[in-house]
């Protein structure tokens, strides 16, 4: 999603390229399977959004070693062992155009090679030294697990709020953006403020970016986002594009979204997608995801003025592009 950008055709096959040698030798385990199943999934490919977040953070403030390469691959391990559980969770079938692990491999191996990258990722994390990054990550992925299961508390809830739909989105997505960035600025040696700038950045991001995949749920395809459609509503998920039709939307349209969502099935995706893109939901729905992107921007200030902030400010702008 990045690649039409200048900055990003100049630098980021090369610097792709660095993470990669981690990740290839960290999914390497001599238990067969784990590697099998480890490779399928992240030579599948990704937008690497998270472990770009990192790298841009420490090259924000003039830092290029080899331990932010080594940490953007630790935060790409956490992102896809998210991805491994998350999948068996939905019940999802495809994912990054493949087959997903749960799929192909049943929901037993998924579960157990998400716990074995999971766990990958926290010796990168202590072979970096830094008692503070395990700290930044230990907090990050905990509530990473916090939003997950808010969320399932959730299915079915026709009565949340956005606040509390925001809330879900900030644990179980932005926080880990946000740590993203964050561990590059540590990296760097950011002063407080650049640190906290790199963070709030990286959380902006986040919700804007979860806020679009939720849409895209609705009006994506299947070939641009590498996923099915209707799952989040066959799972009876309620997202913002649902939660504003249920709070906006005249009666009887509302009234058939909290059936849908109450009784999670996909055969009420087709009259559930009309309403959605029917109505100004979606267009609500990236109203919102702008106003975090302009937050997004709005803490670039704090940090150097240079070709790679100026990076920054592009991918927040290409958050919202997904959709259009
Ligand atoms: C998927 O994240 C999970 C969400 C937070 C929506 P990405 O869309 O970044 O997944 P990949 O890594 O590019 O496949
Ligand atoms: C993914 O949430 C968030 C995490 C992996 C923690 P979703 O369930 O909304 O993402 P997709 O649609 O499966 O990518
Ligand atoms: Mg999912
Ligand atoms: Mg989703």
């Amino acid at each position: 999603m990045l690649e039409h950008l200048p900055y990003f055709q100049q630098h980021l096959p090369r610097d792709l390229s660095r993470v990669n040698v981690v990740i290839e030798r960290a999914v390497q385990s001599e238990v067969a399977l784990i590697s099998q199943i480890g490779r399928y999934i992240i030579s599948a490919g990704g937008k690497r959004l998270r472990p770009v977040l990192t790298i841009l953070s420490g090259k924000v403030l003039g830092y290029d070693e080899d331990p932010l390469y080594a940490l953007a691959a630790m935060v790409e391990f956490i992102h896809t062992s998210t991805l491994l559980h998350d999948d068996v969770v939905d019940e999802s079938e495809l994912r990054r155009g493949r087959k997903t692990a749960n799929n192909m491999f049943g929901n037993a191996a998924a579960v157990l090679v998400g716990d074995f990258l999971y766990t990958r990722a926290f010796q990168l994390m202590v072979s970096s030294g830094s008692l503070k990054i395990l700290d930044v990550m230990a907090d990050a992925t905990n509530i990473i697990a916090e939003g997950e299961v808010l969320q399932l508390m959730n299915i079915g809830n026709t009565n949340i709020t956005e606040a509390e739909y925001v809330q879900v989105i900030q644990y179980k997505t932005a926080k880990l953006f946000e740590a993203a960035a964050q561990v590059g600025a540590i990296l760097a040696g950011a002063t407080p403020e650049q640190e906290n700038a790199l963070k709030d950045y990286g959380r902006h991001i986040g919700t804007a970016f979860q806020i679009i995949d939720d849409v895209l749920d609705y009006s994506g395809n299947i070939e641009e986002i590498g996923k099915n459609v209707g799952d989040d509503l066959a799972e009876g998920k309620p997202t913002l594009p649902l939660i504003y039709l249920m709070q906006n939307a005249e009666p009887p349209v509302a009234d058939a979204v909290r059936h849908a969502l109450e009784h999670a099935d996909r055969s009420y995706f087709e009259q559930i997608h009309a309403h959605v893109v029917q109505s100004d939901a979606l267009a609500y729905c990236v109203s919102e995801a702008r106003k975090a992107v302009d937050e997004a921007l709005s803490c670039l200030a704090a940090l150097p003025d240079n070709e790679v902030s100026q990076a920054m400010r592009q991918l927040a702008e290409e958050s919202l592009a997904r959709v259009s």
